[in-house]
């Protein structure tokens, strides 16, 4: 992608250094970590060729997604299949999709309104036969798009900052076009309306290798090169770049039903049907609990938020302004909803919370460590995130039935240079909350999308995560 900054022979160099600190990398964690220590792509080579497999590949910019590998193991390893598996913190359905795959029954949740839409598409039920009905039915869309005079104007006060002025009116009337698809044609309209996001993202100034919304020179570089491309080919350029994506995910769709025999049905509220279903809800985590009974699921497989590094919806705000779901004013509401953003933890939680040793001390080194530092919500943001980690943890016990396995994936990112012992953390949560802790295994990271903030140092260089897996007693 940076071609015309890096030189090939740079990129050699490059490439061979970072082999050898992945080698060093390993190494030094299998001596300091011995058998805990896991390669969950290497684990499952036969059975995940590549982790944008199938519908994974769809939309794959979601902020800090986990591999599919991650809900593929907990599966395996125990045996799933016919049960019901939640993922709460659900983000673009990772889990739906393998759950599904799996023949198991999957319920995602999560605050992001977004994920209904992502869990939607990814898992789109579809009847090969009707292939070239939508090929053709996506070429009559994008070819009519040309012709729309009503635009969709998103409720973003600040999208001319993000947009050339002439690229902004064409998206405007693409999208305009999306919009007033009859409903009749969701499916289609959905597949449309993912594509054109991928351009959205793709002609804007907002770097589109980064989940996160925010200008790169290296975007801005690109930019000029793609608006040359647009003043030369005109709108035509992103309506063949639509088709292009759609038949793409398409083809993804087509083969996610191939190889999902078993038909699913799609369900609006909790019924512990025999059927594999599949259940799709905007809750937050109070909500959950009450629409889920008690001790009915399965398998909780999930990855929580790090800590410091939310801002999901500051992260996709530009998706769901293109798809109506928000406006400035409910970004920020939404915001406010995420893990770790309230800020007055709920007090029996704070007490107990006092009884985890391994917090009482990261709590210790944190407020020595912020003492010179301005910003004054540090440590109640701390104390918030980690009172929301241990609410989880408590639903995660009611929700699940007897045996039940709870399996959460999570990374120890540095805060004021140290690392925050998070898996020790969390172990303890689950072992003062009725579970058994099963396996505490750290996957080292090969790539991944995730959050980076002032406080949260460095989530792109740490050298892996945990998979912490506790048995409801
Ligand atoms: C690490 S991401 C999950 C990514 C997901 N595993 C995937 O593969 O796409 C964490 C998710 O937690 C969600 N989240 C944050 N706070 C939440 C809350 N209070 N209740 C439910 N979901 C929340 C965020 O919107 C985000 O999608």
């Amino acid at each position: 992608m940076r071609k015309s900054v890096i030189s090939r022979e740079q990129l050699t160099m490059f490439n061979t250094c970072k082999s050898i600190v992945l080698r060093d990398t390993e190494e030094y964690l299998s001596n300091v970590l011995g058998e805990n220590i896991i390669n969950l792509r290497q684990e499952l080579k036969d059975d995940i060729l590549s982790t944008t497999y199938l519908t994974h590949a769809i939309h794959n910019v979601y902020p800090a997604k986990f591999i599919p590998q991650v809900p593929r193991f907990v599966i395996k390893k125990f045996n799933l299949k016919g049960k019901i598996i939640l993922d709460p913190f659900a983000g673009s359905g990772t889990t739906a999709v393998e759950s599904l795959l799996t023949g198991n029954s999957n319920i995602s949740n999560d605050v992001n309104p977004i994920t209904k839409f992502l869990v939607e598409i990814k898992t789109l039920r579809f009847n090969p036969k009707d292939y070239f009905d939508y090929l053709d039915r996506l070429n009559y869309h994008v070819s009519s798009m040309a012709k729309n005079e009503r635009p969709y104007i998103p409720r973003w006060g600040n999208l001319s900052y993000w947009y050339p002025a002439d690229i902004l009116t064409s998206l405007t009337k693409i999208w305009g076009y999306i919009h007033n698809i009859d409903e009749g044609e969701a499916d289609i309209k959905n597949i449309l309306k993912v594509s054109a996001l991928y351009i959205s993202r793709k002609y804007s100034y907002g770097e589109d290798e980064s989940p996160k919304l925010f200008k790169s020179k290296h975007k801005t570089a690109k930019m000029k090169e793609l608006l040359d491309k647009f003043h030369k080919l005109g709108e035509e350029l992103l309506r063949a770049e639509i088709l292009g994506k759609a038949r793409q995910y398409l083809d993804c769709i087509v083969q996610f039903n191939y190889r999902m025999r078993p038909e699913y049905q799609r369900i609006y509220s909790f019924n512990k049907s025999r059927e594999q279903f599949l259940l799709i809800l905007n809750n937050s985590l109070e909500e959950l609990g009450q629409e889920i009974p008690e001790e009915t699921i399965d398998c909780i497989v999930t990855s929580p938020p790090y800590i410091y590094a939310q801002e999901y919806f500051r992260s996709t705000k530009i998706d769901m302004y293109w798809l109506d779901m928000v406006d400035d004013k409910s970004v920020r509401r939404l915001t406010k909803m995420e893990i770790g953003q309230k800020l007055k933890p709920i007090s029996d939680l704070d007490s107990f919370l006092l009884k985890i040793e391994p917090y009482k001390n990261a709590l210790r080194t944190i407020k020595k460590r912020s003492e010179n530092f301005k910003t004054k919500e540090n440590i109640p943001r701390f104390e918030a995130y980690f009172s929301d980690m241990l609410y989880f943890i408590r639903l995660s016990a009611q929700l699940l039935a007897k045996k039940g396995i709870l399996a959460i994936f999570i990374g120890e990112p540095k805060v004021f240079g140290s690392p925050i012992n998070v898996k020790d953390i969390i172990s303890e949560m689950l072992t003062k909350n009725c579970f058994k802790l099963t396996d505490t295994l750290f996957d080292v990271i090969k790539s991944r999308h995730l959050l980076r903030n002032r406080l949260n140092e460095n989530p792109n260089g740490i050298l892996g995560e945990w998979l912490i897996i506790g048995e409801k007693l």
